[in-house]
């Protein structure tokens, strides 16, 4: 069988499939039945120190489907917060879950107010469970930036390395930032973080925005009471943004373990992920549209892309695609080039005959 273990800031993972911060890890009953399934890993639904304040709504989710076949979801939206359920009642979940399920990787999502105090409790708290990681929520894109939280921090590079920092010095495991694609250039706090002592990244986070408006009512959806508000997008949609902000993510983060997300519902939407960086990839909406079953399939899916190119680890074709990205004007060189080329034109005395890569790719780095 291949072996498609893979080992991230020391943690061994079974498999590089995780599942994403979201439903899919609500409670210890389901994280333990996810592994007993065989994902690789799973990152609990953030938590924080006062659940009370976290109030969630119903309706909560809105979906776009698809024109040709309604059965068809493309697109998902969310108005969901962090966990609601007690700190104390998580810490004893988490624990158990370790217990039980030693050899999967337990990651613990967390949240929490612009506080050291807050996030250092937080952090030493919950590593006593025996989990094996940390990911800062630092990303969520809607109710809590009203209260200067995830996505507020994480639009912030200043706040998102002093953050990261604080949770970094508390902490005796890996510290994974999870970044907010609802932003210009992803790579400014993802190098924050990474100033702040960062091990890794992940990324995307649900991207802002407003799933349909109700033709009859004029009400936006999910509506509440007549109302509603600009939510988290997440699914296949969502899929070549977040591939491009992975990609950017992993060349400004050389080094740095990275987890991609954002609308992987088979093994070659999570491959493309791999190829542009990622060491594990996460799942969330594909997870709640089809089961948790469908981690079969993703290793199967990767068993068999793996064997047919006859790929030994998994490790061994991460960040295999990065080296194929450049700018336009690095386009436009390397086309010029093999024009002259064809035409059979020498290149030796143009600017073609030195080092493209060094005259283009640089603009990308810089
Ligand atoms: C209903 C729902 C709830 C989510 N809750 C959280 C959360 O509590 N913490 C978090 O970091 N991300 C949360 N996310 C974001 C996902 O972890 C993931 O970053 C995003 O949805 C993109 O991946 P996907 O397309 O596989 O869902 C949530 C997503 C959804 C759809």
């Amino acid at each position: 069988m291949t072996d498609l273990s893979i080992e991230v800031c020391g943690i061994r993972y079974p498999n590089p499939f995780v599942l994403a911060s979201g439903p899919p890890g609500t409670n210890g009953k389901v994280i333990q039945r996810s592994f007993e399934l065989g994902w690789g890993g799973i990152v609990c639904k953030t938590i924080c120190l006062e659940s009370d304040k976290i109030i969630n709504l119903v309706p909560r989710y809105g979906k776009l489907k698809s024109r040709k076949n309604p059965k068809d979801v493309i697109g998902f939206q969310n108005i969901e917060l962090i966990s609601d359920r007690p700190f104390e009642v998580w810490l004893k979940e988490l624990t158990e879950c370790k217990k039980a399920y030693p050899e999967h990787v337990l990651i613990a999502s967390i949240m929490e107010e612009y506080n050291k105090h807050a996030w250092v409790e937080i952090v030493e708290r919950t590593q006593e469970t025996g989990v094996d990681a940390f990911e800062l929520n630092l990303s969520c894109p809607h109710g809590l930036p009203e209260r200067r939280m995830g996505a507020a921090m994480g639009q912030d590079p200043e706040i998102v390395e002093e953050v990261t920092s604080w949770a970094k010095e508390a902490s005796s495991i890996p510290v994974y930032a999870k970044m907010t694609p609802n932003i210009t250039d992803p790579t400014v706090p993802a190098r924050a973080a990474v100033d702040g002592g960062a091990d890794g990244l992940s990324a995307i986070n649900t991207i802002l925005c407003i799933i349909g408006i109700n033709l009859d009512t004029f009400q936006p959806m999910p509506t509440v009471e007549g109302y509603s508000e600009p939510g988290g997008y997440s699914g296949q949609a969502v899929r070549p943004v977040a591939l491009r902000q992975v990609m950017e993510i992993a060349r400004a983060c050389e080094g740095k373990a990275i987890s991609g997300m954002g609308g992987v519902e088979t093994a070659e939407d999570a491959i493309q992920f791999m190829l542009v960086g990622a060491q594990t990839v996460q799942v969330c909406t594909g997870a709640m549209l089809q089961g948790y079953e469908m981690i079969t399939d993703l290793c199967d899916g990767l068993s068999t892309f793996m064997n047919e190119r006859n790929i030994a680890r998994v490790d061994d074709f991460v960040g295999k695609a990065l080296p194929y990205f450049t700018t336009h004007a690095g386009l436009v060189l390397r086309q010029q080039k093999a024009k002259r080329e064809k035409a059979g034109q020498s290149n030796r005395d143009t600017m073609w005959g030195g080092d493209i890569a060094k005259e283009t790719d640089t603009l990308v780095t810089d």
